[in-house]
């Protein structure tokens, strides 16, 4: 593997989108050198670097980062962020941008985004905004934003919306943005102190990457199959290898670029490639993660879902789904079932709604457009099609699959 001037380990992901394109970076101890990286990639025009970090991150980590911003010459604000869902909001963003004006930021000084992918859609939404669009630096902190929120350019917030009972519905990610970071830092550094649950949540997205990666990466790239790759460190994840960890990480990180680099807004609408590929296993985890009576291990302390958990359900659903229509073999089902299952995620859950709920809570997710439903499908190990208003025996073989 590549070293760092540091001798340690250092990958870089290429994401290709003419002038919009930028580096991925991943390795450890990448936060207390972020000044040199930024410098290097924004030149000596940026004075001024806002960061937004997760307020429950340790103090040291963020500080860390902002000393090394220091020592490259940036004067440095902070902006303390609690990640909850009901933070990511427009009210959040704007303070975001309030504090960057009342700092006199302007147009070539970077928004420093350091958490998972609530702070990061936040900041990047904020940097988009502000002074019409301001470079946002991604430092994720969690392995599913490293793997996939951190990179690609969709920024975004909730909206609260009215509801004609008088009610309100939290609608996710209804505002936003594409704007693309003008770098990525994975430091899998941040991975030691992430609870175990969001690791193995974090994996889920791997998966999801594996089930796509035959359609995406070049054959003969890679010794071993993305899919082998990622059930092989399920085994390991309470004390992962970091040399692995990096390797896998850049792996997914390279995986999304190349999907993103193909339909960078989500426009395409063929039923093979194109991003809406990577909702595979999502639109069945959309419909179950809001549900508050789902835990992943039956302790009712442990409810909701977390997002991967939901996903993990998802991908166990979307096969078994697949296997019905035929698209994928029983015994590959059983594999993706298998992996979820190694990964320690749940492969089952108890307390689902009927199929028909469940159905109707599909129909309502925003990935349905013109009423369609459109239903991301494995066809074989590593490849997926998009599929436009699945047969309803097909939907509920699927539910049927995750139901305990
Ligand atoms: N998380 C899916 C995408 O970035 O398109």
């Amino acid at each position: 593997m590549p070293l760092d001037p540091h001798n340690k380990p250092l990958r870089r992901v290429r994401v290709e989108l003419g002038p919009r394109s930028y580096e991925a970076i991943v390795g450890s101890g990448l936060f207390a050198r972020v000044g040199e990286h930024v410098r290097a990639t924004l030149g000596s025009a940026s004075k001024h670097a806002a960061i937004v970090a997760d307020s429950s991150l340790p103090a040291e980590l963020v500080d860390s980062a902002g000393a090394s911003l220091r020592r490259s010459g940036f004067l440095v604000s902070t902006v303390q962020l609690d990640a909850a869902e009901r933070n990511k909001s427009v009210r959040e963003a704007e303070r975001i941008c309030t504090h960057m004006a009342s700092a006199r930021m302007e147009r070539q000084d970077p928004v420093i985004a350091i958490g998972g992918g609530i702070v990061g859609d936040v900041a990047g939404f904020a940097a988009s905004m502000y002074r019409r669009g301001v470079p946002v630096i991604q430092c994720p902190t969690t392995l599913l934003a490293m793997v996939d929120a951190s990179i690609g350019g969709k920024t975004g917030a909730n909206l609260e919306v009215p509801n004609a009972d008088g009610t309100t519905s939290l609608l996710k990610n209804l505002v936003g943005a594409f704007h693309q970071p003008s770098l990525v830092l994975a430091d899998v550094a941040c991975l030691g102190s992430l609870p175990i649950r969001h690791l193995r949540a974090g994996m889920a997205e791997c998966l999801k990457h594996a089930l796509i990666a035959r359609d995406v990466e070049q054959s003969g790239t890679h010794e071993t199959d993305l899919f082998q790759q990622t059930t092989d460190i399920a085994h390991s994840l309470t004390e992962p290898d970091k040399g692995a960890m990096i390797d896998l990480i850049a792996r997914n990180l390279a995986v999304k670029a190349r999907v993103v680099e193909s339909d960078e807004h989500e426009r395409s609408t063929a039923e093979v490639g194109g991003r809406a590929i990577l909702n595979l296993g999502h639109t069945f985890a959309h419909a179950i993660e809001t549900l508050s009576n789902l835990s992943p291990d039956g302790d009712p302390s442990n409810c909701p879902l977390h997002h991967g958990e939901a996903v993990g359900l998802g991908l166990v659903a979307a096969a078994h789904a697949a296997a019905k229509l035929g698209t994928l073999d029983q015994r590959d089902a059983s594999r993706i079932r298998g992996a979820v299952a190694a990964l320690g995620l749940p492969d089952r859950i108890a307390g689902l709604p009927d199929n028909q709920s469940l159905l109707a809570r599909m129909h309502h997710d925003k990935k349905v457009s013109a009423g369609r439903l459109r239903l991301i499908l494995p066809h074989g190990l590593g490849h997926a099609r998009s599929h436009f208003d699945p047969p309803v025996p097909v939907i509920e073989a699927g539910w049927n699959a995750v139901r305990a």
